[in-house]
């Protein structure tokens, strides 16, 4: 049997950080923050920080699983190591759906900005071909795509921390009454939606092997990453609604750029917004087909998916057909559904998916910590119990379709352990 293919080691302890704040920041504070106002009022502030607290949780997970198995694949190794192939395999089945679909999004919130500069424009050729322009990319290699990423993550942090600190100065404070207009529920809804604009913090444990020195750099760029997102999302949230009344918000595909129309009106911050959301989803877009490619091309290696997803490519070391796939399939979503929808059914899947890192994380410190151990278990405890409970506010459509998308999984390991050769244990 042929050697398995390896990836190279060229991302330092900045390049992960980047590429973890690249997949973090982008339509979830640019346009899906509107949608959460809508649910939680002014109280969308408080979503923000729970939604935050549940990805704290997950990352330490992250963080604790990455130290111990630096191999690309993120959630998906761990479960494969701590739980069972079984357990892998649905795992990342989660992932790549999850971030397929958040993928898909992403393009829709960038097109939606687009088309707020060029009303003129339709809005699916915009998200269509931007996947499919950062899905070329991707192919060149992930140093380049990772310098590509590191200057727009500058970009889109510069452009929110003058849209931070300029609307400071221009808040109505009668925005904020009613401040909880829809309840706790009304709340606890908008967490699991504006969740969505957490995702992508573990984006380095799924390149763990094109990290240098991974046991370090993979949990430290997690922590670094989310510590930053978390402030920028709280004071983005303080500040947006208190610009502009939430029910605008709510309406907006482009709620910050129209929160600096009716409240700051200045025209020049109005454009930089705008620019910095298209940066914005730029990242995210061209992480996200980092990391799916990464989680399939390690699925491929272990012969749960079919073997040519591994296949890497000659000159520039990237594993494309892994790469062109997933690009295609991110590329045709945004024809069936709206913005809304698909952010429902990724966060079915992170959550999923996060709930199997939290418990990989609970197991893993059960079986090997002799003192202690209770005690260190219970972030990732909280960390599972979390991400299940927010599960339980999102759209039953997504529930509907992240369960038939689990059925058809676990129907293809069946069929696929039954008369598939492997190259792992399964
Ligand atoms: N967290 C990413 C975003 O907000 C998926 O776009």
């Amino acid at each position: 049997m042929s050697e398995p293919p390896h990836l190279k080691r060229t991302l330092s302890l900045f390049d992960a950080t980047a590429l973890a704040i690249g997949a973090i920041i982008g339509a979830g504070i640019f346009v899906i923050s509107g949608v959460a106002s809508g649910l939680a009022g002014p109280a969308v502030i408080l979503s923000i920080i729970i939604a935050g607290i549940v990805s704290s949780f997950t990352a330490y997970s992250f963080v604790r699983l990455s130290s111990k198995f630096a191999e690309e694949g993120g959630p998906y190794v761990y479960a494969k190591h701590v739980v069972s192939h079984f357990a892998g395999f649905i795992t990342g089945w989660l992932w790549l759906f999850a971030n397929v679909v958040a993928g898909a999004t992403v393009s829709l919130g960038l097109a939606s900005y687009v088309v707020s500069l060029f009303p003129q424009i339709p809005i699916i050729p915009i998200a269509v071909s931007s996947v499919l322009i950062l899905m070329t990319i991707n192919i060149f290699g992930i140093r380049q795509s990772s310098i590509f990423n590191a200057v727009l993550v500058l970009l889109k942090l510069s452009a929110l921390a003058l849209f931070i600190a300029i609307g400071f100065s221009h808040l109505n404070l009668s925005f904020y009454e009613p401040f909880m207009p829809n309840g706790i529920t009304g709340v606890l809804s908008s967490a699991a939606l504006i969740f969505f604009a957490y995702t992508g913090f573990g984006r380095p444990a799924t390149a763990a092997e094109e990290i240098k020195d991974p046991k370090h750099n993979i949990p430290r760029s997690i922590i670094l990453a989310l510590i930053l997102s978390s402030i920028v999302y709280v004071l983005v949230g303080i500040v947006s609604v208190g610009l502009i009344p939430y029910q605008k918000l709510a309406n907006s595909g482009s709620p910050l750029t129209d929160a600096v129309d009716y409240g700051i009106k200045i025209y020049w911050l109005k454009l930089l917004v705008s620019f910095a959301a298209i940066v914005a989803t730029v990242s995210v877009l061209l992480t996200t087909v980092i990391g799916v490619s990464r989680v399939s091309f390690a699925m491929a290696r272990d012969n749960l998916l079919p073997q040519f997803l591994s296949k890497m490519h000659k000159k520039f070391s990237t594993p494309y057909i892994s790469i062109l796939i997933t690009g295609i399939a991110m590329a045709i979503l945004p024809i069936f559904g709206g913005l809304r929808e698909t952010a429902n059914v990724t966060n079915f899947g992170s959550l999923s998916a996060y709930a199997m890192v939290n418990l990989c994380a609970v197991i893993l410190i059960l079986r090997e910590r002799k003192k202690q151990r209770f005690i260190i278990a219970v972030l990732p405890l909280f960390g599972l119990i979390s991400c299940v409970s927010l599960l339980y506010f999102l759209n039953p459509i997504s529930w509907i379709i992240g369960f038939s998308w689990i059925g058809i999984g676990v129907l293809y390991f069946i069929i696929r352990k039954s008369y598939g050769r492997s190259r792992s244990n399964f």
